[in-house]
């Protein structure tokens, strides 16, 4: 049967105080929306429709294209939300997963095993629950006791003192039958404690006509925990970040000491490999196995090949082969490509580059644009002078080439394999294979100059 899912994130977030979307605040430097299209996707949904409000041009520049977005022009509750994307529902059909934007510890397998039993139970709409310590601020789930069925969720605000009593919670994530849902939602009153349309209201509506609602309680009760405010949030990312860890220690990874270290979900990483206090990994990084990373370093985006050390260093969408040798103190910046055995010590920033095998930039140096070639070596203090006011030009260096201390590579220019520059040149032509180019004034010692000066 097919399946779709509406994710709702047009709030603001008035409680996170953001200028942006809420759904863009992020849990382990992902933003919440991610966690939950990535859960959608793993349960094997692919049609995902986004409802967007406040921030609704941030979000869909954010958003992969192959996600629909619609937007709820006005915030009037969640029921509201999902009327907006009532043609999306209309033109899917089968099942729709409705799920919270800002409720990103949601899982794949929570989701799949949710819709057995909304199917296997023939139900309009089954919720998403789980049983919490502090139920404050959730809808309270009533459970019908004849028949163990969904009978209506209670908001907080519209609680008595006995439905406050209750434990078992809304995550916010529902399985309804479309064709029911579309139905429902017309049904909507906003006659309720913050004059909202409520999508929990359609369970009463449902039953009402007729049909069942049903529970699907997880004993991860994490699934259900949303984000309203920042104290929400952090608490997300340490649930977050412990199992992040639990996982890689799992696997084999060593973080003796996790202070200052933060992992994104999606980052992989082999066993053996230490990772050292202030630490960061996000994005779609992956790090092979005995490695070192850290201390104080961050990598995004990138892949780190076996045996790689990076000591104190940002790494940002580049990749770095193995038993390369990195830091302390280097910027490896986008669109890099750092080669086998590779060195890049103190203060030396890589841009835009690739870097061939054994090379080695070992001081103060600036490889930006450039093509290097095998078992090079610069000197201390190199420049690749890339940008001249207008455009940025590229540099190549052949194989074994011997850079100099101090030498100026002004771009567009070739230095070939095995050739040299002399210390404190300034190369503008040029270097043929095997040469030595020297481009610096001749030194003259003024025999007495001090003397007769004063
Ligand atoms: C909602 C549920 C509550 C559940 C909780 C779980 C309702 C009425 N309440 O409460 O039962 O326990 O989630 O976290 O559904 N949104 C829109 N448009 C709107 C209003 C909200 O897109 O007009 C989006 C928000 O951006 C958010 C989600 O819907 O991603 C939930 O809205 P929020 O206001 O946070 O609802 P809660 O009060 O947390
Ligand atoms: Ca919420």
């Amino acid at each position: 049967m097919n399946k779709c899912a509406v994710i709702l994130a047009a709030g603001q977030g008035k409680r996170m105080k953001s200028a942006g979307p809420k759904a863009m605040c992020r849990v382990l430097l992902k933003p919440m929306i991610d966690w939950v299209i990535d859960a959608v996707r793993g349960a094997g949904i692919t049609e995902i429709c986004v409802v967007t409000g406040c921030g609704a041009e941030q979000l869909r520049a954010h958003l992969p294209e192959d996600i629909v977005t619609v937007r709820q022009e006005r915030q009037l509750g969640t029921g509201d939300a999902v009327r907006a994307a009532a043609d999306f529902i209309a033109q899917q059909g089968g099942s729709v997963i409705v799920l919270n934007g800002d409720a990103p510890l949601i899982d794949s397998e929570t989701i799949r095993d949710a819709f057995e039993k909304h199917a296997s139970e023939g139900n309009a709409a089954t919720v998403i629950s789980a049983r919490v310590d502090n139920p404050y601020g959730y809808g309270r789930i009533v459970i019908d006791h004849r028949d163990g069925s969904l009978s209506r969720i209670v908001e907080e605000k519209d609680a008595d003192e006995q439905e406050k009593g209750i434990y078992e919670v809304n995550s916010g994530a529902f399985w309804f039958d479309s064709a029911d849902l579309l139905r429902s939602l017309e049904g909507l009153r906003g006659d309720n404690a913050q004059g909202e349309y409520y999508l929990t209201d359609t369970v009463a509506i449902l039953r009402r006509a007729g049909k069942r609602a049903g529970v699907y309680s997880t004993a991860n009760s994490s699934v259900v925990l949303g984000a309203n405010d920042r104290a929400q949030l952090m608490e997300l990312n340490r649930i977050a970040r412990r199992r992040v860890f639990d996982a890689l220690l799992a696997e084999g990874v060593d973080i003796p000491c996790p202070d200052g270290v933060i992992i994104g979900p999606d980052v992989r990483i082999g066993r053996d490999t230490l990772i050292l206090p202030n630490t960061i990994l996000s994005g779609s990084t992956v790090i092979g196995e005995s490695c070192t990373v850290g201390p104080n370093t961050r990598v995004e985006d990138s892949k780190i090949a076996d045996g790689v050390r990076l000591d104190n260093v940002v790494c940002e969408r580049a990749r770095v082969r193995s038993g390369a040798d990195i830091g302390p103190f280097v910027h490896i910046r986008p669109n890099s490509d750092v080669g086998e055995r590779v060195h890049l010590g103190n203060f030396v920033e890589v841009k835009n580059s690739t870097v061939g095998e054994g090379t080695k930039v070992s001081h103060l140096t600036y490889v930006g644009d450039s093509d290097v070639g095998a078992r090079v070596n610069f000197g201390c203090g190199c420049v690749t002078v890339n940008y001249d006011g207008k455009a940025k030009h590229r540099t190549t260096i052949g194989d074994n080439a011997f850079i100099g201390c101090n030498t100026n590579l002004i771009a567009p220019v070739t230095v070939a394999e095995n050739a040299y520059t002399a210390a404190g040149s300034t190369i503008t032509e040029d270097v043929p294979a095997e040469a030595l180019g020297i481009a610096r004034a001749r030194q003259v010692n003024k025999e007495g100059w001090v003397r007769r000066r004063k």
